[in-house]
């Protein structure tokens, strides 16, 4: 099976894959690939030059391709950092003279949200839209907020940490039949259900790389045929003049086989994602006392699981859960707790949102990964407790 990796008896188990996925081995392959004969520059006119356009074009057809858009509308960038800040810079700048007014969500990944601080230092006027106890954000709130001076919209697709999956074809026909734009940060989301731009109606559109077993430090922004953003990053005129910079042909490579695999497995690859996460969500509900899943049981990607256990500290949870690779939805300093921005907006209490960690599974997560992680989860609570 592709993307499956050595899980030595001294590796702790892997359940951090809304983190960052390992490099798929086809997709390894296609890099080693390029990394021993493909050194030229894209942009030089000779043979070498030539078979790295060749490399580039590829991969941006195979991004189209899962994206089902055109491949002039794919920039690859850095990651998805970089993608937001593209987006949300480049449309606000470009659209200043039509107004300053963006809205956007309370649940957004640092990586719009610090965005949209900058441009309020900037002069533009943010709306931050709070979500229901499961996350999604209150539509009929987005759509009053919307109004004459209002550029554009920016809403995640998929929560990093509770995995709630944003309305956002409605969020997109509110705004565009006003004229807005909309951006989606979709970083979570591609490669684990299929993200198609057109049905999302959407104008823009952030991929990162290394969350669908492609390398880190590549990306992509799916930017609509005929929207125009201010220039982020001035040099020569790579990328047909929207991004300066030599490309990264080896990583290039690598996010287009990545998305290529990803729309052929993409039904299989959620289905086992998804497996592994209700077995995972049965297993600790049913060992583990005083305990709740945070976030939608259905409108949630396949492989999240965020999972609150009253009254603990998530942090001390993961220290005593040696064997686990996981995440926490709040740490703590001292005596201070810092609950994750998004179980705040959920409304999550206290008592719980401190004791929250996030488990996630990838394509190639195994029974006996996950009945292990339950054992290794009910003991530590235990311990804890
Ligand atoms: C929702 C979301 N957006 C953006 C990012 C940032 O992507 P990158 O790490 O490629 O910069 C992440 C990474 O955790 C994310 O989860």
């Amino acid at each position: 099976m592709s993307g499956s990796r050595s899980l030595s008896p001294m590796k702790p188990i892997y359940l951090d894959y809304n983190a960052t996925t390992p490099i798929d081995p086809e997709v390894a392959d296609v890099m080693l690939f390029c990394m021993r004969e493909v050194f030229g520059n894209p942009s030089s006119a000779h043979a070498y030059g030539v078979e790295a356009r060749r490399v580039v074009e590829a991969a941006r057809a195979q991004a189209a391709g899962l994206l089902n858009c055109s491949t002039g509308e794919i920039l690859f960038t850095s990651g998805g950092t970089e993608s937001n800040n593209h987006a949300l810079k480049g449309a606000a700048r470009a659209n200043r003279h039509r107004g300053n007014h963006i809205v956007t969500s309370a649940v957004e990944h640092p990586a719009v949200s610090e965005v949209c601080q900058s441009l309020a230092a900037e002069g533009f006027e943010i709306s931050v839209i709070g979500v229901d106890p499961t996350g999604l954000v209150d539509l009929a709130a987005l759509e009053r907020a919307l109004g004459e001076r209002t550029i554009l919209v920016s809403v995640m697709h998929a929560n990093n940490e509770v995995g709630t999956v944003q309305p956002i074809g409605e969020i997109a026909r509110m705004a565009r039949e006003r004229g807005i734009l909309v951006h989606t940060d979709a970083a979570q989301s591609v490669g684990k259900i299929p993200v198609d731009v057109g049905a999302l109606g959407v104008d823009l559109l952030t991929v990162a790389g290394h969350k669908l077993y492609a390398p880190k430090g590549v990306g992509a922004l799916y930017i609509r045929e005929g929207v125009r953003l201010a220039t982020f990053m001035h040099g020569a005129g790579h990328e047909s003049g929207r991004r300066a910079g030599t490309e990264n042909v080896i990583g290039i490579a690598g996010l287009g086989k990545a998305c290529e695999v990803a729309k052929r497995d993409i039904g299989a690859a959620g289905d086992r994602m998804k497996r592994s996460r209700d077995r995972l969500q049965e297993g600790i509900l049913r060992d583990v006392p005083d305990v709740r899943v945070n976030g939608p049981r259905d409108r949630r990607l396949p492989n999240t699981l965020s999972v609150a256990f009253r009254g603990l500290d998530a942090g001390a949870l993961l220290g005593s859960m040696e064997g686990l690779a996981a995440s926490a939805g709040a740490a703590c300093h001292g005596t201070s707790v810092e609950v994750s921005k998004t179980l705040r907006a959920m409304g999550v209490p206290l008592e719980w949102s401190r004791g929250t960690i996030r488990l996630s599974t990838g394509k190639c997560t195994t029974d006996e990964e996950v009945d292990r992680a339950i054992d290794i989860i009910a003991g530590a609570v235990k311990k804890l407790r």
